[in-house]
């Protein structure tokens, strides 16, 4: 994809992921103008990048190839949408994760840039037909739907409205490869794409465990964290299967699927998330780690700290 080296990146919206964005494609060596619609926000978050950037320099932990004075040199912030969309390939926009929002968003830039530009979303909620709803050529429209924190949890989910071009998810593909990042295609529209899915089925069945009092909270956060996370940070669930038995996938089948299914024949329904056993997993979890600021600031910064170690294990 040396390519499309050079090319430049516009990010719509100068928060937390827009941000986030900014900096990994900035280690790809793409050019990045940032554009947020409060005046003197996308400057700000410039600001922000810098002190970041400075600061995995010196942790070792920069990305990419170039040093943080190069990778900065390629950020620029732009108060005007016109003049941030110029030159630009590719949009990644970060706005508030409000339908009506990003429609306007989209509607807005198809006006500003010719019909080759591929308009990509980061959405974490929002499907692909309602976020570009008001765009004419939907062809050229992709989610790019990150996780947090991108800089060190690479997975993107590429999600196609129906209309999308195979192409369009191509270049999305290798613009992620190309920067570092783990796309991940999505052959078809969903509610809550693939990663929330999976990962709504954790909480249901965790939460129920609970609530039916057959475990503590801080005991089924173990289960993941000291049990299935360790291997699953490495292998997925699927290969993990494959693995689990003597002769595969196969053997695995014959011998685990009946017991499987009477297990999941015993899970209950979807659970409220309220009233009294909400009240008892809240008090619990907050016996644990306090809701207040200082203590919730100092478990991400923790999680942070750990993930960036696990990313340099990983590589
Ligand atoms: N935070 C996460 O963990 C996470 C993870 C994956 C995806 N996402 C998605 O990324 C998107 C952005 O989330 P965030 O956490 O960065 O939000 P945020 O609130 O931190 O940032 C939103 C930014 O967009 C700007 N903005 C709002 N309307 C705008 C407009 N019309 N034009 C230009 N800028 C505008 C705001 O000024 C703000 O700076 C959401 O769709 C969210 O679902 C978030
Ligand atoms: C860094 O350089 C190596 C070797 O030249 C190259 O293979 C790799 O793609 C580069 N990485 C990035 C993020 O540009
Ligand atoms: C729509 O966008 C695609 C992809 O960028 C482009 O190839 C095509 O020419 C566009 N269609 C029209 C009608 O302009």
């Amino acid at each position: 994809m040396s390519s499309i080296k050079g090319k430049i990146i516009t990010v719509v919206g100068s928060g937390l992921i827009g941000r986030s964005w900014a900096m990994v494609f900035m280690s790809g060596g793409y050019m990045v103008k940032i554009y947020d619609n409060i005046p003197g926000q996308a400057s700000g978050a410039i600001t922000e990048i810098r002190k970041q950037i400075e600061e995995l320099q010196q942790a070792k932990m920069l990305r990419g190839n170039l040093t943080a004075a190069e990778q900065l040199s390629l950020l620029s912030s732009h108060d005007d949408l016109l003049q941030a969309l110029e030159g630009a390939f590719f949009v990644q926009e970060c706005v508030f994760e409000d339908l009506e929002a990003k429609q306007t968003v989209f509607h807005e830039v198809e006006n500003l840039v010719t019909e080759s530009v591929i308009l990509s979303s980061s959405t974490s909620c929002l499907m692909p037909s309602n976020v570009f709803s008001r765009v004419q050529n939907r062809t050229r429209c992709i989610i790019s739907h990150p996780v947090n924190p991108p800089y060190y949890v690479r997975l993107v989910e590429l999600v196609p409205h129906p209309e999308t071009l195979p192409a369009v998810m191509d270049v999305a593909y290798s613009l992620m490869t190309d920067v570092g990042q783990a796309p991940v295609r999505l052959r078809k529209e969903i509610d809550g794409f693939a990663l929330n899915r999976v990962q709504y089925a954790i909480i249901a069945e965790s939460w129920r465990l609970v609530q039916d009092g057959v475990i503590s909270v801080k005991d089924i956060d173990l289960v993941m964290s000291e049990g299935l996370g360790m291997r699953y940070a490495f292998i997925g669930p699927i290969e993990t299967m494959h693995l689990n038995a003597p002769e595969g996938m196969e053997d695995y089948l014959q011998r685990y699927s009946e017991g499987i299914k009477r297990v999941l024949n015993t899970f209950g329904p979807v659970p409220d998330f309220s009233g009294e056993p909400a009240d008892r997993i809240i008090k619990e979890i907050c016996e644990l780690i306090p809701a207040e600021q200082e203590h919730l600031t100092a478990r991400r910064e923790r999680r942070d700290q750990l993930l960036m170690g696990l990313a340099k294990l990983k590589k």
